[in-house]
């Protein structure tokens, strides 16, 4: 059973479980692998190593300078862990882009510690981790990389799924604390932290594909044949899995989810619809060859009327 948000036991427990689970490591310490020629290639023609290194150093600098603004110590000490990780990740893309001599540049972060700029990053983090966890997904089950180098990533993931974690009990508990009255006006700075956070996604994918120069994507021959339904299907499988780790009591993100769930619905009506034309077409096929005098033909070879 959830706890009542905005309750000392709340606060308490979303707190103590974030740094409680924190991890200790240096980037430049983990298990890197050599990789081959064609590993390398793929890497390197990803058009997203700027953005990424940019964002996760922006992400350290803003929540660790957010965090020294917390009054409560416990809230301050949960915020510079998460501070603490996400100018690791920063590292941690540092270290790859110096290893694989990936193309990427990365300038000194200017950004404002503000609460809607945290609103606005906390929410990002939300959709953004929400789609890594599905892409993560397909990359590692269609063998984009070694194994060894997910390994590495995989530990990034699970950290953005505690700091998504604690960003929503965040919320819920301090919109639970504010006067009655207040309240509305901090929902509205979450639904503003969303809309931008869905800008910032299209604007980052419009940079990441106008980056590729219209060359062919690096790893398209891998993602062949994907459909928005088995991307869908992966990021809330993922989701599912990383979440189940956490205590039932905290809070889940879930406008994401319920915003995957419904995209999958309308996503499966073409599939449906063309999967009862094709057998409404094999039922045509059937009564024509009864008609004909033609029984005996198996399914396979009708399916295969149909599709021809
Ligand atoms: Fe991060
Ligand atoms: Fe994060």
């Amino acid at each position: 059973m959830q706890m009542r948000p905005g309750s000392q036991e709340h606060k308490e427990l979303f707190c103590r479980t974030f740094v409680r689970t924190h991890v200790r490591y240096e980037p430049e310490s983990l298990a890197w692998p050599t990789l081959g020629e064609r590993d390398l290639e793929l890497l390197r023609a990803l058009p997203v190593w700027d953005t990424l290194w940019q964002v996760e150093r922006n992400a350290g600098v803003m929540v660790t300078a957010f965090a020294k603004r917390q009054p409560d110590p416990l809230v301050r000490e949960a915020l510079e862990v998460q501070g603490y990780e996400e100018d690791r990740h920063g590292r941690l893309i540092g270290e790859m882009v110096r290893r694989y001599d990936l193309p990427a540049e990365s300038h000194e972060p200017e950004v404002v510690a503000t609460d809607q700029a945290f609103l606005d990053f906390g929410c990002g983090e939300c959709i953004d981790s929400f789609i890594g966890f599905g892409v993560f997904k397909l990359a590692r089950d269609a063998g984009f990389m070694p194994d060894s180098l997910f390994a590495i990533f995989s530990r990034v993931l699970s950290e953005e799924a505690r700091h998504i974690t604690f960003f929503v009990n965040w919320l819920a508990y301090e919109r639970a604390r504010r006067p009655f009255l207040l309240r509305p006006s901090q929902t509205f700075a979450a639904a503003c932290g969303y809309w931008h956070g869905i800008r910032n996604v299209i604007r980052n994918g419009k940079t990441a594909a106008s980056g590729s120069n219209g060359a062919p994507v690096a790893g398209d021959a891998v993602f062949q044949g994907l459909t928005i339904s088995r991307v869908l299907e992966a990021c809330l499988s993922e989701n599912r899995r990383l979440m189940a780790s956490f205590d039932p009591r905290l809070l889940r993100p879930r406008l994401m989810p319920r915003v995957a769930r419904i995209a999958l619905t309308l996503a499966r009506v073409p599939e449906r619809l063309r999967r009862s034309r094709d057998g409404g077409n094999v039922e045509e096929v059937k009564d024509q060859q009864r008609r004909a005098g033609a029984e005996g033909s198996s399914d396979e070879d009708l399916h295969q009327r149909v599709g021809s």
